[in-house]
């Protein structure tokens, strides 16, 4: 599908973004551990948590979807019993990564499929630690999907630190971790999103600038019964558009503000927006707000390795704001980029172009040099696929004087189904 997006001279009006797709799939991975009923209010409609879900259900948990609330009956620890030798894990990282460790953790033989994109994303990150733990796993070419996992060795429980800050892998590890008789150890010391140790309240430890979570049988699961918040990485979308575009005024509502996950926010003030919080409150174990973005005047940033993991995912959005800013901003130590949905930086580098901005790539980054003042006509955007690379190429098009294309936008859905009606409830 291709979708034309007009130049908006304001935007204005309240949304609440789609609900947290990172939370969401882990809502529905953690009830299937559980040993009862969680009832999941404001499960994500998208396509990543719908897959992550239809997982869940294969594996022998009950289901129950009626609108935006999910009843899931867990299986327990001991009840994992796929209905079929075969998991489709569609678009979704989080879910191959996350259902891989359950299943080496749980010792039965099942084979996890991605489309494509997934498919062409490495996964030895997560082959090789959970071969240490006694899983085997065949994997196309050694390190892509289709992976068949089982485990036939007894699970072998380790002391990990986390060679990289990702927190599908840090997921990935405790998930096998919780059927060890002792402890699996994971030792993180760049900080990533930490949804997992505080959804299963695991034991967190401090040392200097180390953290260890642990995890093991010991554990209980707890209950899921919570409300999902609306996705922080969602909201970006908006708080950028909402800076940058002439006479705007939005409201984000009942947003996750969880701080392993919202750098951006620190990020897009320290660049001069104007950005206030309301409402902050506890969603679970999570918290949120409403946030309120004014257009404002931004100026160039340089964003260091350490925050990467922190705004891993806003990074194309943020560089659409750094198009706009005056100065020259660098985003560097993002090399990671290049293993998301597409490689993004490649991909971000050919967005900023279809539109004729002044940047420059780098292996493990981009150089920006910005322009309050930057116009261009028209772009053609590719979105390799990407939702995020769609959406933000979508942001990036209201800046234009006449309209503009994004190509394969129907890939939005994969975070953000409702994303173009929001397009158009904002901007008219
Ligand atoms: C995610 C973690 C991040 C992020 C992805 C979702 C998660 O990936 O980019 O969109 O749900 O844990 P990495 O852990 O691989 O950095």
């Amino acid at each position: 599908m291709i979708k034309t997006v007009s130049p908006a001279t304001s935007l204005q009006g309240t949304i609440t973004p789609p609900p947290d797709k990172s939370i969401s799939q882990r809502a529905a991975i953690f009830s299937l551990l559980h040993d009862g009923v969680s009832v999941i209010r404001n499960y994500s409609p998208a396509e990543d948590p719908q897959s992550a879900l239809a997982c869940v259900e294969l594996l022998g948990a009950e289901v129950t979807q009626l609108d935006d609330v999910v009843s899931i009956k867990g299986a327990g620890r001991e009840g994992i019993h796929p209905m079929t030798d075969e998991l489709d894990c569609g678009n979704s990282g989080t879910a191959m990564r996350l259902l891989s460790g359950l299943l080496v953790g749980a010792g039965t033989p099942v084979k996890l499929l991605g489309d494509p994109s997934l498919s062409a994303r490495t996964m030895t990150r997560i082959i090789e630690p959970l071969e240490k733990m006694g899983g085997y796993i065949l994997a196309r070419n050694g390190a892509y999907a289709p992976l068949f996992i089982t485990r036939e060795d007894p699970l072998a429980p380790m002391d990990f630190e986390l060679p990289i800050p990702s927190a599908q892998l840090k997921s990935c590890i405790l998930l096998a971790g919780l059927f060890g008789e002792t402890p699996t150890r994971v030792i993180e010391t760049i900080p990533s999103r930490d949804h997992t140790e505080r959804l299963l309240q695991l034991d967190v430890k401090e040392e200097g600038t180390k953290k260890i979570i642990s995890a093991s049988r010991a554990d209980k699961i707890p209950n899921q019964s919570y409300t999902i918040p609306a996705d922080f990485s969602a909201a970006a979308f908006w708080l950028v558009a909402g800076s940058i575009v002439s006479e705007s005024e939005l409201k984000l509502e009942a947003t996750g503000l969880n701080p392993t996950r919202n750098a951006l926010l620190g990020i897009l003030k320290e660049m001069g927006a104007d950005i206030t919080i309301e409402n902050e409150r506890f969603e679970g174990a999570e918290p949120v707000g409403d946030i309120i973005v004014r257009k404002s005047d931004l100026k160039a940033i340089d964003i260091k390795k350490e925050l990467i993991p922190n705004c891993i995912d806003e990074l194309p959005i943020l560089a659409v704001a750094m198009a706009f800013a005056e100065g020259t901003s660098v985003i560097s130590g993002a090399e990671e980029l290049r293993h998301k949905e597409t490689d993004r930086i490649m991909a971000i580098a050919k967005m900023l172009d279809a539109a004729g901005a002044n940047y420059e790539e780098m292996n493990d980054g981009l150089v920006i040099r910005g322009n309050p003042d930057f116009s261009f006509k028209s772009g053609k955007f590719q979105s390799f696929h990407d939702h995020r690379i769609a959406m933000a190429s979508a942001v990036l098009s209201l800046k234009g004087s006449e309209d503009s294309e994004i190509e394969d936008a129907e890939c939005a859905a994969v975070s953000y189904p409702g994303f173009w009606e929001d397009l158009e409830i904002l901007g008219s």
